[in-house]
């Protein structure tokens, strides 16, 4: 990451993401992504997305992958879908000093000093998706 994490941070970071407005323009819905080890706080999950990434979390720990699922309630339908870690994120979500270069973490650090999410592994659970919609 010759440009540095600040390039990075913009590429993992939602409200910057063009789909995400457009998206926001054409259905009324709230987009959010969470986890169980959050770098940023803001991100922190309700009690309804905790209870998915503990059901997607058993699941895996069961050998099943986990799949997406829609709760509909009286005037809102969510929608929740697992973030699995991938070869790509380890670079900014693996262990450090050996996936995460340490000059590239003293900047991850110093944006989000209550940084969790790192020693993340191919292949777990990095979090949900978690879409909200008015019915
Ligand atoms: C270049 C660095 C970088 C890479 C590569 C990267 N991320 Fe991130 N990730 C970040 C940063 C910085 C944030 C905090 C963004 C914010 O402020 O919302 C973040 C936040 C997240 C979040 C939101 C929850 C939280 O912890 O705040 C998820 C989920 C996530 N990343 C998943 C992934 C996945 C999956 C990949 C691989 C496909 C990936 N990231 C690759 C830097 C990175």
């Amino acid at each position: 990451m010759a440009e540095g994490v600040s390039g990075a941070v913009e590429f993992c970071n939602l409200a910057a993401s063009p789909l995400v407005d457009s998206l926001k323009n054409v259905y009324a819905v709230d987009i959010k992504r969470t986890s169980h080890r959050l770098r940023n706080p803001g991100n922190r999950a309700d009690a309804q997305e905790r209870a998915v990434i503990d059901d997607y979390l058993k699941l895996l720990e069961n050998q099943n992958m986990p799949a997406s699922k829609v709760v509909v309630s009286n005037d809102i339908v969510r929608y929740y879908a697992p973030i699995m870690m991938m070869e790509n994120c380890i670079k900014c979500h693996g262990i450090q000093g050996k996936d995460i270069v340490t000059s590239d973490y003293e900047v991850i650090k110093r944006l989000y000093p209550s940084d969790e999410a790192i020693d993340f592994k191919v292949g777990e659970l990095r979090g949900i998706w978690s879409l909200t919609f008015d019915r």
